[in-house]
């Protein structure tokens, strides 16, 4: 199965400046539950946004440059590469950025979808998801408190068959 695993403004705004918007810890958490133990691919800018692996996860890196080197990763240079490597796998992340995301969508089979309920100015966006080819199989809806300034819901969508 090919899993988006993505957190997503009320318009489409994934990031700013190479680096993510709104700080939410209890979606962090979501997101570390949801990936750890599995392959997590994404593009080369996500990857420097973070500046490191992610722990526990098989961190894969598609880039155009043949001669890049990501200290504790793999290395692939396109999408297909990097599901080939994952390929025995029984479920597998792709974790963006919006051109991967972009690739990524069409192919996907599950997209677990972090809706912040705010707009935001960025500079690189989730595509359009057309729901009449995906099917809502989970939704949990988070108050804003202290640590979490802004409301948001978590769902699992499915690709219908
Ligand atoms: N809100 C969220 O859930 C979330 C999640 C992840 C990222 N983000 C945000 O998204 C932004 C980054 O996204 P982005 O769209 O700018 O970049 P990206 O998708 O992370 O990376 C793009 C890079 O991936 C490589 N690439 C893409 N397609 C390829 C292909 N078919 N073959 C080989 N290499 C390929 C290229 O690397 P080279 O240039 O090295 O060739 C390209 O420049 C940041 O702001 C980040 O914070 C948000």
């Amino acid at each position: 199965m090919i899993s988006i695993i993505v957190a997503v403004a009320e318009n489409n705004v994934i990031g700013k400046d190479n680096n993510l918007i709104w700080h939410l810890p209890k979606d962090l958490k979501h997101f570390k539950e949801t990936t750890t133990g599995h392959y997590v691919i994404q593009g080369r800018k996500t990857f420097e946004s973070c500046g490191k692996p992610l722990p526990n996860r098989t961190n894969v890196i598609i880039t155009r440059d043949k001669n890049y080197k990501a200290e504790g990763c793999i290395v692939v240079h396109s999408l297909q590469e990097a599901l080939d490597f994952a390929k025995n796998e029984s479920e597998i992340f792709i974790i963006g950025g919006g051109n991967i995301y972009k690739q990524a969508l069409p192919i996907a089979d599950r997209i677990y979808l972090t809706k912040v309920h705010h707009v935001f100015d960025g500079d690189t966006f989730f595509p359009e998801i057309n729901m009449n080819e995906w099917i809502e199989k989970s939704r949990h809806d988070f108050e804003p408190d202290e640590k979490n300034k802004y409301p948001f819901s978590i769902l699992i969508l499915d690709k219908m068959k």
